[in-house]
Parts: structure tokens; sequence; C-alpha cells
């Protein structure tokens, strides 16, 4: 496994979990933590071992309590644009990723750290987690797809108050609007993440990667557009191996051999 600095990975059978791993910095998204992020996630991409990812923070405070402050403060009209496009590549990379990306939230998930949950495919909390985009109490917006991503997700009106009050809700608020899929208790998030993707990592891995393009790329049209896509990847789809090995394996009574084919 590769070495990082502000992170720690392991594969646990077909899992690549990853952990931010500031807890002194409540795992404060600094450039050097985003470049890393981009090296973990590139590299359980490339790695056909892994087929679905869960993201947390070390330690039982924090997921991450939101980029870092010391390094907001020094940007200006043009270094502020690029600081944000080089963390919304990161959150791009997650959203698009051809594997489940599960956000197992542990606690403060502030800032840049609601806008890294909302980039994952799914979010699981904690009881502790804290959620929420503070920015403006800083005299700033979001810019890791704060403004784009939540309103999406828990629609406009929500997305608008969170946003303009920068107020933090608990994991209870969250799963009441639909931020978080679930609420676990802090000892139980992990391996029930874990067991989660182990689920969505005995499928066919092709269906999956199809399903997570379709949904996301779907998202973005208008309805008529986003089916015919959905037609153009169940054909592609259909012309697989694993397509072919899962219907024969019902039809046989067998569990199914994916190949990733
Ligand atoms: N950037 C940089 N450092 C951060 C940070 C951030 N976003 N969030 C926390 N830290 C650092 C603190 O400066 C402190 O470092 P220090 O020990 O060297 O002083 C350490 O993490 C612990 O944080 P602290 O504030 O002492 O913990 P707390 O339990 O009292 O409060 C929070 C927790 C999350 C409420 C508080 O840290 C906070 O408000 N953080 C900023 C949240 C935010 O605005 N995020 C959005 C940024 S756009």
């Amino acid at each position: 496994m590769e070495q990082y600095k502000n992170l720690k990975t392991e594969k646990d059978n077909n899992i690549g979990v990853i952990f931010i791993n500031r807890p002194d910095k409540l795992n404060a998204l600094n450039r050097e933590t985003v470049k890393e992020l981009n090296k973990a996630f590139s590299s359980f991409q490339g790695d056909d071992e892994v087929k679905a990812v869960v993201l947390t923070g070390s330690g039982e405070k924090a997921f991450v309590a939101g980029a870092d402050i010391k390094e907001l403060s020094g940007l200006d009209l043009s270094s502020g644009k690029e600081y944000v496009l080089e963390g919304q590549q990161l959150m791009n990379l997650i959203e698009d990723f051809k594997k489940p990306v599960i956000g197992a939230i542990n606690g403060f998930a502030l800032g840049g750290g609601t806008e890294l949950a909302l980039a994952c495919h799914i979010r699981i909390a904690s009881e502790n987690a804290k959620m929420g985009q503070p920015e403006v109490k800083l005299g700033l917006i979001p810019g890791f797809g704060g403004t784009q991503r939540l309103p999406r997700l828990v629609g406009k009106g929500i997305a608008m108050e969170m946003i303009l009050s920068g107020k933090t809700i608990d994991a209870q608020e969250a799963y009441r609007i639909g931020l978080v899929n679930e609420v676990i208790s802090q000892d139980q998030l992990l391996p029930h993440c874990k067991a989660l993707a182990q689920k969505m990592a005995s499928n066919g891995p092709k269906a999956v990667e199809n399903c997570i393009q379709s949904i996301n790329k779907g998202m973005e049209k208008p309805l008529g557009d986003g089916l015919l896509l959905e037609a153009e990847l169940f054909g592609k789809t259909c012309a697989t191996e694993d397509s072919k090995e899962g219907t024969k394996a019902f039809l046989e009574k067998r569990k199914p051999e994916f190949r990733g084919k």
C-alpha cells in the first residue's frame, strides 16, 4: 500500500478504505490532503481487487472539519478560483468513480467536509455527526461543489437555508432532509459501511459502474435524454460477459461468478 502523510489506506477483502488522518486538525482538508486523496482514489480506481471504497475520518471527532482555514485566509481573486478548481477536481473524481464510494461520516463534516460527503455516492452518518456549510460565517462561499450538489440532493429551499445561515445540523436532521441515508452508532459505523460496500462489491462490476454513470449523467439531462442514455448503457451492459453470467446463474440456480468483463 502507498504511504501518505495525511491519509491511511487499507484493503479489507474487496473494499478499499481511506481514512483522512489529521485528527489534531479535525481532518481539515489542506492542499496536500486534497492531492493525496486524488492519488489514493486513482490508485483504488486502477486496482482490480478493489470493488468499492469507504471514505472516513480518523479519530472519533471528525470526518472533515472543512477546508483548511489557514490556507483559505491567504487567497485572492485568481488564487481563490484556482484553489477551488483543484478541490472540485477531486470531488468530480469521487462522484464519477467507477466503483461505489460510501462516505462514513464519523463526526464533524463542515464546509469542505459536507462537500466531500456530497461527492460520495452514499452517505452514512454516526449519531454524533454534525454537518453544514458554514462558509458565510467566514465571509466566504462554499467552493468544493456545495452550492451545486447540496440543492441537487436536498432541494433548493433547504440548501438555501443551510448555506445562507451557515447553521450546523445534527445527524437526525441530516437524515430527515435526505442528506444522509442512515444514522448508525459510532462503533458500528465502519463495519456497517464496509458490509454495505461488500454487498455492492458482490454485484456485476460493469453493471454497477454503468448504474453510477446513468444516474450521475442522467440527473444532468432532461428526462427524455436521460432515458436515452439509460437505454444506451443498458445495451452496452447486455453485451458484457457478466450479464450473460448473471442471467445464466439465475436460471441454473447458482451464484454468479462475475469477472468485471
Ligand atoms: N481548518 C483548519 N484548522 C481547523 C479547522 C479547519 N477547518 N477546523 C478545526 N481546525 C483545527 C483548530 O484550529 C484546532 O487546531 P489547534 O489545536 O492547532 O488550535 C484543532 O483543529 C481542533 O479544533 P478546535 O476548534 O479546538 O475543536 P473544537 O472541538 O473546539 O471545535 C469545531 C470543533 C469543528 C466546531 C471547530 O473546530 C470549527 O468551527 N472548525 C471550523 C469549521 C469550519 O468553519 N469549516 C468550514 C471551513 S470553510
